[in-house]
C-alpha cells in the first residue's frame, strides 16, 4: 500500500503544470438504481416522466432507466406495463442514451433462460429504447454473458461488460485481472467495475481500476460502479479518477449515499475545475434534483431502514436490499428474533457455495438457504429447489470450490459437481414456444414479443395483468396517505368482516383471516392466520376490544375443521415455515426412509423440499397441492415400521 501512496503522489505532481485534461464522464442512475436502492423501485412512471425529461437536459453519457427491479415491481406492484414505461420515458429523452442493467442469461428475472428468449429480449429493448446494457452474471461466469454481448453488438447496442465485486479468500487481485481480461476478449464497449455492496477500500480501488486499464492496455474504458453502504464510494471515486477511471456512477442527492451511489452534484463539484472536470452543469443538476426531492418526499413510506449509510456492513458484507428481504423472510415465519443468527450465517452459506458475490440471484439463494438453515436449527435440513440447483450447475460455475459435504448430500456420496455445460443450454430449450402458445390463449390474439417476454419472465404476474388489462382495471393506486379515519369507541356489537379489501398507503391488499388459534387467556395473544394477497401470514394478535357476533356464534373453520391436524407425532411430516403446498411427492402407504423429499412447499419465491422426519409407512396425507400452511400443521402422517406384521 506504501507503494500506492508513493504512486499517487507522484501522479498529482506530474499533473501539475502539465496541461493535462481529461473529462470524466458521468452517467446518472437515479431512476433506476437511485430509486430502487431508496424508495424500493415503487416510483411510478408518470412522477419518473418530468425528473427523466429534466435530466435529458444535463447532458449526462447515459442515465439509467430500466432493468434490475423495475420489471418485477412493475408488474407486481404498480401494475405497470414495463415495456409501456421504457416507451414513454424514451418520449422524453431525446438527447440522452438509455441504461439498462441486464442480469446476463438470467434477463431481469432469478433463473437463466434459453438463448433465445435471451435474444428477444435485447433485440425488443433496443427497439423500446434501450441503448447501453450494462451486463453482469452474480457469479462472474462469463459464459452467463456472452449470448446477452453477441446480440447487443447484433442489434447496434451498446456493450458494458460487468465485473462484480466480492471480498472473499478467492477473489485475489489476480482473478480481478482474470476476468477483465475474458471480458476484454469479448470487445465490449466498456467494462464496468462494480461493487454493490459498498465495501471496497479506496486504495484497493485504485489498484483495481489501475490493473484493468494496464490488463486490457487501455484499449477499452473503464467505469466505476460503487454502491455507498460504508461510506466510502466518494474516496473511491477519487481514487478511480486517480487510477485513470473514464466514467462514475452517481445517483442525484436527495437518493445519493448510503446504499445508493455518490451524489451527482458532489462528484460534478469535486471534479469542477481540476483537470478532470466532467463539464456539466450544477444548476442544471439541481433543478433535476428539485424535481428528485419531490419525488422522495411522495414515497417517504418506501424507504428502508437500511438505505442510509451503515458500516456494519463492513463486518457482515451483506447488501442492503438482501438484509431486507431476509428480515420479510423471517417475519413471514414467524423468527425474526434470529434476524442476527441469520445474518452470521450468511457467511457459512457464502463459503459452502463457492464464493458467489452477493447479487441477484446468489443472493437470494444464500439469503434463503441461510435463513432456512436457522430457522430449522439444522445446516441444510431444509434445501431449497435453487440451492440444488445451483450445485448441479444450473447458475453457472461459481468462483470457488464448494463444501464436499453440501456436494454429497444433494448429488450423492463421492460424486463431483459438474460446471462444464452453459446454463443457457441447460434451461427449457422450448419455453419460447411454450409460452407464445399460453398467452396466444389468455388473450385470444397473436400475442406481441413483448407480452411474450412479460410472461415467459413472470408468468404469474404477467396472467393477472393480463386479466386486468382486460378487463380495463388496469391502473395503479393513488400514493397518497389514506387519511386516518376516527376509530368509534364504545362495546362494538355485531360481526366484525373477516374479509375485506385494505387500501393502506395507496396499495391495495385483499385481506382474509383464515383462522385463529384457540383462545388460551384473556388478555394474552393468539395467533392469527391472514391471508394477504393470497400469501398467509402469521400475526401475534392481542385482542383489546373484540366484536361480539349478533344471534348465531360465527367462528372461524380451524384447520382440525379443514381437515389439517396439528404436527404432534414424531412421524408427522410439517414444513419450517408458512408456505403453499406446491408438489406431494408420496402416496398413502408408500414406504419411506428417513430423510426423502415428500412433499415441497413453496415459501419466500422459493422451493423448499420437506424430508420426512423418520422412516415409515405414509399413513395419511392431510394436504392438498395449493393448501396454504404452516409451521404447527401435520401435512402428512408417518407411522414407524413395526416388527408384527400388521402393515405387511
Ligand atoms: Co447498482
Amino acid at each position: 500500500m506504501v507503494e500506492v501512496i508513493e504512486e499517487i503522489r507522484q501522479k498529482l505532481k506530474d499533473l501539475k503544470g502539465k496541461g493535462f485534461k481529461k473529462k470524466i464522464l458521468i452517467t446518472d442512475l437515479t431512476p433506476r438504481d437511485g430509486q430502487q436502492c431508496k424508495l424500493a423501485t415503487r416510483v411510478r412512471t408518470d412522477d419518473l416522466l418530468p425528473l427523466c425529461e429534466k435530466l435529458d437536459k444535463v447532458g449526462f453519457y447515459a442515465v439509467e432507466v430500466w432493468g434490475g427491479a423495475t420489471y418485477d415491481v412493475c408488474l407486481r406492484y404498480l401494475k405497470e406495463d414495463p415495456w409501456e414505461r421504457l416507451r414513454r420515458i424514451k418520449e422524453v429523452m431525446p438527447n440522452t442514451k438509455l441504461q439498462m442493467l441486464l442480469r446476463g442469461q438470467n434477463i431481469v428475472g432469478y433463473r437463466p433462460r434459453s438463448d433465445k428468449v435471451v435474444k428477444k429480449f435485447v433485440e425488443k429493448a433496443i427497439k423500446n429504447g434501450i441503448t447501453v446494457f450494462r451486463v453482469f452474471d452474480s457469479l462472474n461466469d462469463n459464459r452467463n454473458i456472452e449470448v446477452a454481448v453477441k446480440a447487443i453488438k447484433e442489434f447496434g447496442g451498446e456493450v458494458h461488460a460487468e465485473i462484480s465485486y466480492t471480498r472473499s479468500p478467492v477473489h485475489t487481485y489476480e482473478k480481478w485481472m482474470e476476468y477483465a481480461r475474458e471480458l476484454a476478449e469479448m470487445e465490449p464497449d466498456w467494462i464496468s467495475f462494480k461493487d454493490a455492496t459498498g465495501i471496497m477500500q479506496p486504495l484497493e480501488c485504485y489498484q483495481i481500476i489501475k490493473g484493468i486499464k494496464e490488463a486490457t492496455e487501455g484499449k477499452i474504458p473503464v467505469l466505476l460502479h460503487n454502491h455507498d453502504m460504508s461510506g466510502m464510494a466518494t474516496m473511491n471515486h477519487i481514487m478511480a479518477v486517480l487510477a485513470g477511471v473514464d466514467m462514475l456512477d452517481t445517483v442525484l442527492s436527495p437518493l445519493a449515499f448510503g446504499s445508493s451511489h455518490p451524489a451527482t452534484e458532489t462528484v460534478v463539484a469535486a471534479l469542477q475545475g481540476t483537470p478532470f472536470d466532467t463539464g456539466l452543469d450544477l444548476q442544471k443538476i439541481s433543478e433535476a434534483s428539485d424535481i428528485a426531492r419531490e419525488i422522495k418526499k411522495k414515497y417517504k413510506k418506501y424507504e428502508t431502514e437500511y438505505a442510509g449509510v451503515n458500516a456494519k456492513v463492513l463486518i457482515h458484507k451483506i447488501p442492503g436490499g438482501m438484509i431486507s428481504n431476509m428480515v420479510a423472510q423471517l417475519i413471514e415465519a414467524n423468527a425474526i428474533e434470529k434476524l442476527e443468527e441469520a445474518l452470521e450465517e450468511v457467511p457459512n452459506v457464502e463459503r459452502d457455495l463457492g464464493y458467489p458475490p452477493l447479487l441477484t440471484p446468489s443472493s437470494q439463494i444464500v439469503g434463503v438457504q441461510a435463513v432456512l438453515n436457522v430457522i430449522t436449527g439444522e445446516r441444510y435440513k431444509v434445501i431449497t429447489k435453487e440451492t440444488r440447483d445451483y450445485v448441479e450447475g444450473k447458475y453457472g460455475k461459481p468462483p470457488g470450490p464448494l463444501s464436499k459435504e453440501l456436494v454429497e448430500k444433494i448429488l450423492g456420496p463421492g460424486k463431483e459437481p459438474d460446471f462444464s455445460k452453459r446454463p443457457g443450454d441447460l434451461a427449457d430449450q422450448n419455453e419460447w414456444d411454450k409460452a407464445y402458445k399460453e398467452v396466444k390463449g389468455l388473450l385470444n390474439r397473436e400475442p406481441t414479443d413483448e407480452e411474450v417476454l412479460l410472461y415467459i419472465l413472470f408468468p404469474m404476474q404477467a396472467k393477472e395483468f393480463f386479466l386486468l388489462r382486460e378487463k380495463g382495471e388496469l391502473h395503479s393506486e393513488p400514493v397518497e396517505e389514506v387519511p386516518a379515519e376516527e376509530v368509534p369507541t364504545g362495546k362494538v356489537e355485531g360481526a366484525a368482516p373477516i374479509e375485506f379489501e385494505l387500501t393502506y398507503h395507496g396499495e391495495k391488499f385483499k385481506v382474509k383471516i383464515e383462522g385463529v388459534s384457540v383462545h388460551s387467556e384473556p388478555g394474552k395473544p393468539r395467533k392469527y392466520y391472514i391471508r394477504i394477497n393470497d400469501r398467509l401470514e402469521e400475526v401475534q394478535l392481542k385482542p383489546i376490544k373484540e366484536a361480539v357476533p349478533k344471534g348465531e356464534g360465527v367462528s372461524l373453520p380451524t384447520k382440525e375443521e379443514v381437515g389439517i391436524p396439528k404436527a404432534t407425532e414424531p412421524g408427522d411430516v410439517s414444513p419450517p415455515m408458512p408456505g403453499k403446498v406446491s408438489k406431494i411427492l408420496v402416496k398413502e402407504g408408500e414406504p419411506v426412509e428417513k430423510g426423502k423429499t415428500v412433499a415441497i412447499v413453496e415459501a419466500m419465491k422459493m422451493e423448499n423440499e420437506i424430508h420426512a422426519p423418520i422412516d415409515g409407512i405414509v399413513k395419511k396425507i392431510f394436504v392438498k397441492v395449493g393448501d396454504q400452511v404452516t409451521p404447527e400443521d401435520a401435512l402428512m402422517r408417518i407411522e414407524p415400521f413395526k416388527e408384527d406384521k400388521s402393515y405387511q
